[in-house]
């Protein structure tokens, strides 16, 4: 089974309620809030009673599902209310440089995509014609292409086809739009943006039989290149394809458009039902074992590994084995594996992961779900993790055959469940810097900077190497070295870098001083104003519009534009679907991997 990203949409965050509604929740709320915390004050102390009880039983007789040394349990349960500890060193430097589950201050910051006042609804809009999509790769660079895809539509004026999801990439996975997505949630978020629709009008399609009209985008291009390039000929046929479509809009773009980015992101785009109740399920079992967890998602796919030309370890049988994959892509040279490793190039092995959790002084007992495809090497390449942390869960330690049976043949669905489990967790890792990472980093950082160490393997790199050489103590504070400003603190990214897939800044506001008087204000007032008239109601609203407004300042999103020099075509799609114009692609699938690396 091979597969590799996913993601899930966090709907409370990014619900767009009325700000008179929103009013009228808080006295129920606080409520709401104190009960709460004791019922789970009381959950607390009868899941520590029965957790001795619960032997695990969803997990089934299969001899191959036993999923973690259970003599360890006391320990789990202590890992939950355990800080990382410092691993017993003398050095106080070291001491203070060792990561908290939660990242500091993030109380502070919330996820925030409003749209401005001046920004027009969907209905206001004078349609330019159809705009349909076809996108590209695996689940998240899809996802990322339907972010820009219905921004694309909103920026041309245009009405959006319910976009195609690529059924021939690498991971082959034939799952429509609606297998993934809930599709009408998309449709019903989207209305006051973009007017989606799920198949074009029978007449046009009719009409359109005879020649569709296909373009490809250069990556990563400006508002202005749409509107000069892609326009004239979308009034001009009334209905135009896209092709391809990944990461085609540039990082920068004004307020409003990043906005509606995010709501697409990490509203619209909210899972099918049984691929989130499945998510959900995973979570739940974890979280019986330990009220915390780390994700840790682990690209080490064969296909991967092959692509990145270096060596993990595994003798003539790995060089072969890699080799024969490896030959799928034409144009890749041999590459020298130490040089590759020392530079960064390379993925960390589930070993090198291990030993830079432990550097940030996660204790053995901490409870580790790994997310991932097929692992090369399997057992024997997750034993030195394994070692580190012997509580290790996946998927299939957590669930039957029988449940997961609906997804297993489909690489987009068990993605999905993935990124459910990872974008919930409190602790998120990567191995690896793709797709999946970035966009759970932007997703966990538009719900509160939740924790998310992604490696510096640039840095990472020659450390490792040099492991033999050093004491454990000087390894693992070269570890956090390294990894300075990528634990997934608030402030850890210069304002306007990085993409905005992994950094939302646009989306992301700070709590003001004003906002948090504004808070006590509602709380001193909040009876009059639920008994008074809508005036009242509708001055208060406009308040908290304003405010929300001036914390929209926080982020500088002007970030790089590097649109690659891949040159546009134009092409015209016979009847029988064949293409004309677009060049084979000699590489295969090697966009897949080459999409969205530094
Ligand atoms: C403590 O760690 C710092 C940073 O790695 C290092 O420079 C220093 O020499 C260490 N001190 C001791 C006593 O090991
Ligand atoms: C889209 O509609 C708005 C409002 O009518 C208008 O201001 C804008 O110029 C239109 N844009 C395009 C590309 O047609
Ligand atoms: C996706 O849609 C196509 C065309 O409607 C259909 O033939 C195919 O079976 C669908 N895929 C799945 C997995 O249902
Ligand atoms: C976890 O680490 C402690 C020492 O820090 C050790 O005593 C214990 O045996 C370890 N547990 C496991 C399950 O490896
Ligand atoms: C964003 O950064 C640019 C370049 O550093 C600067 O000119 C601009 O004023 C900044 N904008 C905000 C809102 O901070």
């Amino acid at each position: 089974m091979k597969y590799r990203s996913g993601q899930h949409a966090l709907v409370l965050l990014m619900a767009r309620p009325r700000a008179g509604m929103r009013i009228a929740f808080l006295p129920a709320l606080s409520t709401l809030f104190l009960l709460c915390a004791s019922v789970l004050f009381g959950l607390a102390l009868v899941s520590i009673l029965i957790v001795r009880l619960i032997d695990l039983d969803y997990v089934h007789n299969n001899a191959r599902l036993r999923p973690i040394s259970i003599a360890s349990k006391a320990e789990m349960r202590d890992a939950a209310s355990a800080l990382p500890l410092d691993l017993g060193s003398s050095n106080t430097s070291i001491v203070l440089s060792t990561i908290t589950w939660r990242s500091k201050n993030s109380e502070l910051y919330y996820g925030c995509s409003n749209p401005s006042r001046h920004f027009h609804r969907a209905d206001e809009l004078q349609s330019n014609g159809y705009l349909m999509i076809v996108t590209s790769g695996g689940l998240n660079q899809q996802r990322t292409g339907i972010t820009d895809a219905v921004v694309v539509a909103r920026l041309l004026n245009a009405t959006l086809v319910v976009p195609d999801l690529d059924h021939h990439s690498y991971w082959k996975d034939s799952s429509n739009f609606s297998d993934i997505f809930d599709v009408n949630w998309f449709i019903k978020i989207l209305a006051p943006d973009v007017v989606v629709i799920k198949q074009l009008p029978l007449t046009i399609s009719k009409a359109m039989t005879k020649r569709l009209v296909s373009m490809r985008v250069p990556r990563k291009c400006s508002p202005q290149y749409y509107k000069s390039k892609i326009l004239p000929v979308l009034q001009k046929k009334q209905v135009l394809r896209l092709t391809k479509f990944d990461y085609r809009l540039s990082n920068k773009l004004d307020l409003d458009y990043q906005k509606l980015r995010c709501r697409v992101n990490y509203n619209a785009l909210r899972f099918t039902e049984p691929i989130s109740d499945m998510g959900h399920l995973l979570i739940g079992r974890i979280r019986q074992l330990s009220s915390q967890y780390i994700a840790l998602h682990l690209r080490f796919e064969p296909d991967m590994l092959a692509f990145s030309g270096c060596y993990y370890g595994g003798g003539e049988k790995e060089i072969n084995e890699l080799g024969a994959i490896r030959k799928r892509w034409k144009t890749l040279h041999a590459k020298n594996s130490e040089k590759e490793r020392r530079n960064g190039k390379c993925p960390l092995t589930p070993g090198e992961v291990g030993l830079m959790l432990k550097a940030f002084g996660f204790g053995n007992d901490s409870v580790l779900y790994v997310a991932s495809g097929e692992v090369y090497g399997g057992d024997a390449s997750l034993a030195p993790l394994k070692a580190l942390f012997p509580n290790l869960l996946t998927k299939e330690t957590l669930a039957s055959k029988e449940e997961l049976r609906p997804f297993l043949q489909y690489s987009s669905r068990m993605a999905a469940i993935d990124y459910i489990v990872c974008e919930q967790s409190d602790v998120f890792v990567a191995n690896n810097n793709g797709n999946m990472a970035r966009i759970l980093a932007g997703h966990r950082r538009f719900s509160g900077h939740k924790r998310t160490i992604r490696p510096n393997i640039k840095k990472l790199g020659s450390v490792f190497l040099a492991r033999s050489e050093l004491s454990w103590d000087q390894f693992s504070a070269k570890v956090r070295a390294c990894q300075k400003g990528f634990t997934g603190e608030p402030n850890e990214i210069k304002p306007g870098r990085g993409e905005f897939h992994e950094n939302p800044a646009a989306c992301i506001c700070k709590k003001s001083a004003a906002k948090e008087k504004l808070e006590y204000f509602r709380e001193q007032q909040i009876n009059q104003i639920v008994n008074s008239n809508d005036e009242d109601l509708q001055n208060i609203e406009h308040d908290v519009d304003e405010l929300e407004n001036t914390d929209d300042q926080f982020g500088n999103y002007t970030a790089f534009t590097d649109a690659e020099s891949l040159e546009d075509q134009i092409h015209i799609e016979l009847p029988d679907g064949r293409d004309t114009g677009e060049l084979p692609n000699q590489d295969g699938d090697m966009e897949d991997f080459l999409w969205f690396e530094d």
